[in-house]
């Protein structure tokens, strides 16, 4: 399968932050936005990365991530011109899909909770279709919602309704087969002038291929759309970083436990910004892994 994160928009809703800086590359406590959506794709087994954003900040995205071969991963970059919407990323991304099923992560949505990476591994190996993750939420009027049966069988799908059918978000992780390329090329804009994921989940949605995985209680799904909730969503890593001691997102660390690098690879990515605690963490993980200094 492979990957494509979404990092476009304008990030209006947060200006004068992202008037020369782009939304995703804005931090989140200790890491750039990008990083959780990343590492999302990571846990689920994608190593092979499209990064979408504004022409504008393609040179930012790529100085701070590169090819990704140093975390055992390819990355490449393609811009959107204008943000013309979510479903044109499947436009963009076509070359890259190629003949793969492919997941599609929104650069400014995180998710955390546990054995996430497992959840995913399992709907990413059985795709047929296309599989949402819903997320309950006192405010479904401000995303997509889903009704879905006792199976998860999507019954319908709205975008942002006035009386939400269910409590149940959509959130921005989509996974699809390869079909969703041609579904992607036959809808047109929205009233917002916009191509609407949401009307490329609506035809899987009629051809009874659509599936929501309700994320349920014990997870977190933070936005990061205003001042407010991009302060809320750090405030949340640092908490886990000073209780729990663990970083969300570390994408060394992803990439040394998913088994992309080893131990000493992490360890020098770790050195190399060994003046932040952000670095000394990416040391500490990779010197306490088991096999690091057993020259393996
Ligand atoms: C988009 C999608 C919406 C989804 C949301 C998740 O909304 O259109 O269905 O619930 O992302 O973040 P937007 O961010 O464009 O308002």
């Amino acid at each position: 399968m492979k990957g494509i994160i979404l990092a476009g928009g304008r990030g209006t809703r947060l200006h004068p932050l992202t008037v020369s800086v782009s939304k995703q590359l804005l931090p989140v406590h200790d890491k750039p936005m990008v990083y959780y959506p990343l590492s999302v794709l990571m846990l689920a087994g994608i190593r092979d990365i499209l990064i979408i954003s504004d022409p504008r900040d393609l040179g930012a995205f790529s100085s701070l991530l590169g090819d990704g071969r140093q975390l055992g991963i390819t990355l490449s970059y393609a811009p959107q011109k204008e943000p013309a919407g979510i479903a044109e990323a499947l436009l963009i991304g076509a070359d890259h899909i190629g003949s793969d099923d492919v997941a599609l992560i929104l650069g400014d949505n995180i998710f955390h909770g546990p054995g996430f990476g497992e959840v995913l591994q399992g709907h990413v190996a059985g795709i047929d279709g296309c599989v949402l993750f819903g997320y309950r939420v006192p405010d479904p009027e401000r995303y997509g919602v889903a009704e879905v049966d006792e199976q998860g069988r999507i019954l319908s799908l709205e975008e942002k309704p006035e009386k939400p059918r269910s409590n149940l978000a959509v959130t921005g992780l989509y996974l699809y087969d390869n079909e969703v390329v041609e579904i992607a090329r036959t809808i047109r804009p929205s009233a917002r002038g916009e191509l609407e994921i949401t009307d490329v989940n609506r035809i899987y949605v009629e051809r009874r291929a659509a599936v929501q995985v309700d994320l349920g209680r014990g997870f977190t799904w933070l936005d990061t759309g205003t001042h407010d909730s991009l302060t809320d969503a750090g405030h949340y890593m640092q908490l886990m970083e000073q209780r729990q001691g663990i970083r969300v997102a570390c994408i060394e660390e992803v990439a040394m436990n998913m088994g992309y690098i080893d131990a000493a690879a992490c360890y020098l990515l770790g050195e190399q910004i060994a003046k932040s605690d952000y670095g000394q963490y990416v040391m500490g993980v990779a010197a306490s892994a088991p096999r690091v200094f057993a020259g393996t």
